[in-house]
Parts: C-alpha cells; structure tokens; sequence
C-alpha cells in the first residue's frame, strides 16, 4: 500500500530507517559496543558540551546528569538549546568539545545515530510518524524489532510472547479498547500515544520527548503525565516541555536551560522561585 498523507510519509520514512539501522546493527560489530553499564546509576552524563552553528554557541558548556529510572523535564526559553541537546545525544549532531556518556561506558560521541538507537537511546519528535490507514495494533506489530519481525516470518503469525507483548503496550497507552481501530481515526492526542507506545516497542532505556503534550487536551496532558510516571523507573525519560501544568504533574527534578548552558536545577518549586529563571523564563 502507497503512503498517502503527510504523515504515513513520515512513517514510512521512520521505518525504512529502522529497518536499515537494524540491518546495520545485525553486521556490524561496532554496533555491539557492550552493555548498558549502570553501575554507578548513571544512565546519561553530559559534559561541558558546546555545539556552535556559524560561531554562535547553541550549547555551552552544557553539563548534566541523569540517573537511573529518573523523570526529568528541561525547560527554558525558544532557542535555549533544549532540541539541540537531544540532537546530541541521538549522534545527530556532534558536539565540539565535551563528553557524552550512556551509562559508564559507552561514548555517544563517537557512536553513530543507528548505534545510539540500537543501544538503547529512543526519541519522540513532534511530528508523529504513524501508518494512518493501519490499526493501531498493526502499528505497534510494525514497530517491533526487526529480529523479532524476522523470526515471526518463519512462524507466519504472531508469536504468543509478541501478542502479549503488544497487549500490554496497547494497555499502558490507554489504546487497549482501539487495538483495531485505524490509526488515522484517532485523536492527536492518541496518536501521540501511539507514537509512544511504538518507541516502546523497541523497548528503549532512555527516552526522549520533545514537547509531547503540545497540541493535547488537557485531558489527554493529564493521562500523558500519568502514563510517563508509570514509565519512570523501568525507563528513564528527559522530557521537554512549556506546559507548566504538565512538568508540575510529572513531579520531578527540572532542568532550565538557558543559552546552551544549565542555569537552575531542583524541584519545580524551587526553579521557579528561582530570580534567574524568572527572569530569562517564567516571568515573561
Ligand atoms: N542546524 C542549525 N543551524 C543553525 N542554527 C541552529 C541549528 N539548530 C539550532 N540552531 C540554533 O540554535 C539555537 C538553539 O536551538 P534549539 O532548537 O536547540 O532551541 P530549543 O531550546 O529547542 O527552542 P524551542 O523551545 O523553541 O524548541 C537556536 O538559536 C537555533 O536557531
Ligand atoms: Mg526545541
């Protein structure tokens, strides 16, 4: 079936580039840079990163740290450097100078984007990247590992184990009672989950989510943020966000940035009474 709109383009464009980075972690050996080291409970350590576009200095010196099964939100400013960031960690974008780490021992520098995808790193963008004309059931079959797709081959359906697999996420994204209704049919708000519960499906450490709520109900920002503290814990996730309400719902630490580097760090509470923060942020 031809993709037709905008946003099975986009999906398609997501799995076609699963599909190659799978097929590239399967024969090469970099792509086996050993396992995920937690043992000092660190799963993300960045820094004194500086990025610079034509001299100007979207990340600074930026460090920070991330542990282990954590729930943090970033915020700060248009143009901080949040996304900038994440471009970081995903190898998208090399930084010029500084370190960057995944647990202890793998170097995100000098790993490729498939690399960082298949150790354990996923990432949500805003634009949603779903089969519209298939089932959401179908969409999360679609994102499963491709060494789990392969071996169904062989089996010709369903492997008992993917099934349920498939249930829980469905479960978890609140989709369970929309398991065979065609993507496109549903809300922006489910689509999202959807898009969520596909990135979960790799079965990912550490996520990513750049300004997920942007567009919601305040219904669905509500169940969003539920659905991320459930997920804390099993998985760490660096979220993204304005939306105040939202990253109070979340409950945990916040990061501000502010021109590429860290400007405040702490509970919500305490960020915000933050002179600093209010300034270059809140109080605008
Ligand atoms: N590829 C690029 N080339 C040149 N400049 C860039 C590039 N990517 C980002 N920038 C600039 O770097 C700065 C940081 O951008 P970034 O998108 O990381 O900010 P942000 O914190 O995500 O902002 P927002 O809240 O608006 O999403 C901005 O000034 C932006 O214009
Ligand atoms: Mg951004």
């Amino acid at each position: 079936m031809m993709p037709v709109t905008e946003t099975e383009r986009a999906a398609a464009e997501a799995a076609n580039q699963r599909e190659q980075w799978e097929g590239e972690a399967a024969t090469s050996h970099l792509l086996r840079p050993g396992e995920l080291d937690l043992s000092h409970n660190v799963i993300l350590y960045l820094e004194d990163i500086t990025v610079s576009f034509d001299g100007f200095r979207a990340l600074n010196q930026l460090s920070l740290t991330i542990d282990a099964g954590e729930l943090r939100c970033v915020i700060g400013p248009n143009g901080a450097g949040k996304t900038t960031m994440m471009d970081v960690i995903t190898g998208k974008t090399r930084p010029d100078a500084g370190q960057a780490f995944f647990g202890q021992t793998m170097d995100l520098t000098r790993m490729s984007e498939p690399q960082i995808a298949h150790a354990g790193i996923g990432r949500k963008f805003q634009k949603p990247t779903i089969f519209e004309r298939h089932t959401a059931f179908e969409n999360l079959e679609l994102a499963m590992k491709a060494d789990k797709r392969v071996r169904r081959s062989l089996f010709a359906s369903l492997m008992d184990d993917e099934r349920d697999r498939i249930a829980e996420v469905l479960r978890r994204i609140r989709l369970d009672a929309h398991a065979d209704r065609e993507a496109g049919l549903l809300s922006h708000g489910q689509k999202q989950w959807l898009e969520i519960g596909m990135l979960l499906m790799q079965e990912p450490k550490l996520l990513l989510l750049d300004e997920p709520v942007a567009g919601m109900t305040d219904e669905e920002t509500e169940r969003t943020a539920e659905l991320f503290v459930s997920l804390a814990g099993e998985h760490s996730l660096m979220v993204v966000e304005h939306d105040m309400a939202f990253v109070e719902a979340l409950g945990g630490k916040v990061t501000v940035l502010s021109e590429g580097s860290v400007l405040a760090e702490g509970a919500l509470a305490t960020v915000q009474d933050d002179p600093r923060v209010i300034e270059v942020y809140l109080g605008r």
